[in-house]
């Protein structure tokens, strides 16, 4: 029997996982432990969004390439007809151009750097140590209920050929939790950073928007390959609970992809017109078009030690890396909510206006 009595944390979860993964998947376990879910007033504003999703999900394909051309839930043409026209590198366009009015509000004295971020698609730093999250580490494994989170144990091909030995749990932290998390790294990161995470997002946002999950993964899933997470500039970070060497799957960025429009399209056109339907419009990368794009952009590998935190624009193509190692791969997955076009347009005029007349 393993003895946990000196181990806490992420040592904690990588010994329980070496003895065995069952317990990361039993729902009777977690929900024994988990709190009951009261209902609060503002669950009622979730009524909105959830009658938007089902009526984009019912709509005829034409129909939601004309009614939800620049909204985020719309990934990728949904229709044939609109994959064979620049309909997908317009909107791409006017959403880069459309995030960039941030860069307006960017006080003088980071606007080099935060440029810089907006162009290459990511920003990182390292957090230190990060021992004061370790019992909200622990804790979140027996409270949450686990998800796939989109890392599924099958390249999104349509072939459905299971992967051996691949594992992915994602555990969402409370909102307590998230505050505590948030308060713990504000003592840590400074002004700046709230602005490349708004320059990555395409609108101003700050540390406190960020939520979290804690990420369990092994082996390959379907964020082994090369993709783009939608059209439209999303802000997501990764914080290493680990040291991450190049076989224990760091996070991989090819720089710049996000500001490739014509590239992007293209690739998402043909993937629609093909009938991949399977990767639910974020577009993969494979053969010659991996190829392709590994020839245009700079590939990103971010091995580091414990505390890095990568925060990346994953319209721009990212995928997990190789995993050969023995244990599994642990770190915190953030992100702060996706924005569709004019949405970020009011926020970066009014953003603009704060600068300029407060
Ligand atoms: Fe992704």
């Amino acid at each position: 029997m393993t003895d946990y009595n000196n181990s806490i944390g992420v040592k904690r979860i990588e010994k329980n996982f070496e003895d065995s993964t069952d317990q990361f998947y039993s729902r009777d376990t977690v929900l024994q432990e988990k709190p009951k879910r009261k209902i609060r007033f503002d669950h009622l504003t979730w009524i909105p969004s959830l009658l938007y999703s089902r009526l984009y999900r019912v709509l005829p394909r034409i129909f939601k390439d004309i009614f939800f051309w620049l909204t985020i839930i719309h990934k990728s043409p949904a229709s044939n007809f609109f994959a064979n026209t620049r309909y997908d590198e317009l909107r791409t366009l006017i959403d880069i151009k459309v995030s960039s009015l941030f860069l307006r509000a960017v006080p003088s004295n980071f606007l080099k750097d935060v440029t810089d971020t907006f162009k290459k698609g990511f920003y990182s730093t390292n957090l230190g140590s990060l021992s004061e999250i370790d019992l909200l580490i622990e804790d979140v494994v027996k409270y949450s209920s686990p998800s796939h989170a989109g890392a599924r144990p099958y390249f999104k091909d349509g072939k459905n050929k299971k992967i051996d030995n691949s594992f992915s749990a994602y555990y969402t932290f409370s909102r307590e939790d998230v505050k505590k998390i948030n308060l713990i790294f504000s003592k840590i990161l400074g002004e700046e950073f709230n602005y490349h995470l708004s320059a990555l997002a395409g609108y101003e946002c700050s540390l406190h928007d960020i939520t979290y999950s804690l990420s369990i993964v092994f082996g390959e899933n379907s964020n082994s390959e090369m993709h783009q997470d939608t059209y439209a500039s999303v802000a997501k970070g990764f914080i290493y609970l680990q040291d991450i060497g190049k076989t224990n799957s760091p996070f991989e960025y090819l720089e710049g992809s996000y500001k490739d429009a014509s590239f992007r399209s293209i690739k998402t056109n043909n993937a629609v017109i093909r009938g991949d339907f399977h990767s639910s419009g974020s577009t993969r990368l494979r053969g010659e078009d991996l190829l392709e794009a590994l020839e245009n952009y700079r590939l990103q590998s971010f091995q580091g030690s414990k505390g890095l935190f990568i925060l990346a624009n994953t319209a721009g193509y990212h995928r997990k890396g190789k995993h050969e190692s023995s244990k599994p791969r642990i770190l915190l997955a953030c992100g702060v909510k996706r924005r569709g076009v004019i949405s970020k347009l009011i926020f970066n005029f009014l953003s603009i206006f704060k600068t300029r007349f407060t």
